[in-house]
């Protein structure tokens, strides 16, 4: 646990994509050890590009701490360990030759032994679904397939975070049931983009709705949830 209680700390955050899309205005976000936070809102809302810099893949001037580290060039390995992102598109998440290196490349990369690395990867592709598709090659699976190894390679390395991008999407009903599941059972810090409303109902205890690169509500689940007016106002509700 850390000082703070806090797994995520944003201040300030800005960020123009090169081209001069803006991604993301005057985000301030912090979240605490062990909560659920889902982030709504439309396409285009920021909500990819704001999990993108939770493990520094998209970086800005502004300050991002994760478990009490401040995201720099010297301490990115370490967040990586702690931060299990899932990608929104699977195939940006998977490259090597079959699906037991793809999950097994975090752990190796962790120094973690064989015995260990085995134990990982048996476990987490149990855990979504995909135990005996080792030797199978990661892109000739369908889209759901990709969807739940792409989970099992976040898994494997038994970050103190997670953040998922559109989890259940590609997902068959059986798959998203079971997913929620396991997400649920799960005690870390969990903060997940999506635009299935009923996974946020049943997982999340705080919802950020994002509009236009901001962050224009936050606050307990039930509450958001259940303001009709706000859901219409940011095409979350039809
Ligand atoms: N690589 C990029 N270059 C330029 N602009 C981008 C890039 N990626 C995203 N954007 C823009 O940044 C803004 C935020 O996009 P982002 O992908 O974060 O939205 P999102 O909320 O995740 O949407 P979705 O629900 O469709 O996944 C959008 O205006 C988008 O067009
Ligand atoms: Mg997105």
């Amino acid at each position: 646990m850390l000082a703070t209680g806090l797994s995520i700390e944003i201040k300030g955050l800005s960020f123009n994509y090169p081209d001069g899309q803006c991604g993301l205005k005057d985000i301030d976000l912090n979240i605490a050890h062990g909560e659920s936070v889902a982030l709504v809102g439309p396409n285009g809302a920021g909500k990819s590009t704001l999990l993108l810099h939770l493990n520094g893949i998209l970086r800005s001037e502004c300050s991002i701490s994760v478990c009490g580290m401040k995201i720099e060039e010297r301490n990115i390995r370490e967040i990586r360990k702690k931060v299990g992102m899932v990608f929104q598109d699977p195939e940006d998440q998977l490259f090597s030759l079959n699906v037991f290196e793809d999950v097994a490349f975090g752990p190796l990369n962790m120094g973690l032994k064989e015995d260990e690395v085995d134990r990982r990867v048996s476990l987490a592709l149990q855990k979504v679904g995909m135990a005996g598709y080792e030797t199978r090659s990661s892109h000739h699976l369908s889209i759901g397939e990709k969807k739940r190894v792409a989970i099992a390679t976040v898994l494997s390395l038994d970050p103190e975070i997670l953040a998922l991008d559109e989890p259940t999407s590609s997902l068959d009903p059986r798959g998203r049931a079971a997913l929620t599941t396991l997400l649920k059972s799960l005690s870390v810090t969990k903060i997940i983009a999506s635009h299935d409303l009923d996974l946020v109902r049943l997982l999340c205890n705080r919802v950020v709705v994002m509009d236009g690169g901001r962050i224009v509500a936050d606050g307990d689940s039930g509450r958001i949830l259940s303001d009709h007016a706000l859901l219409e106002a940011h095409g979350l509700a039809v």
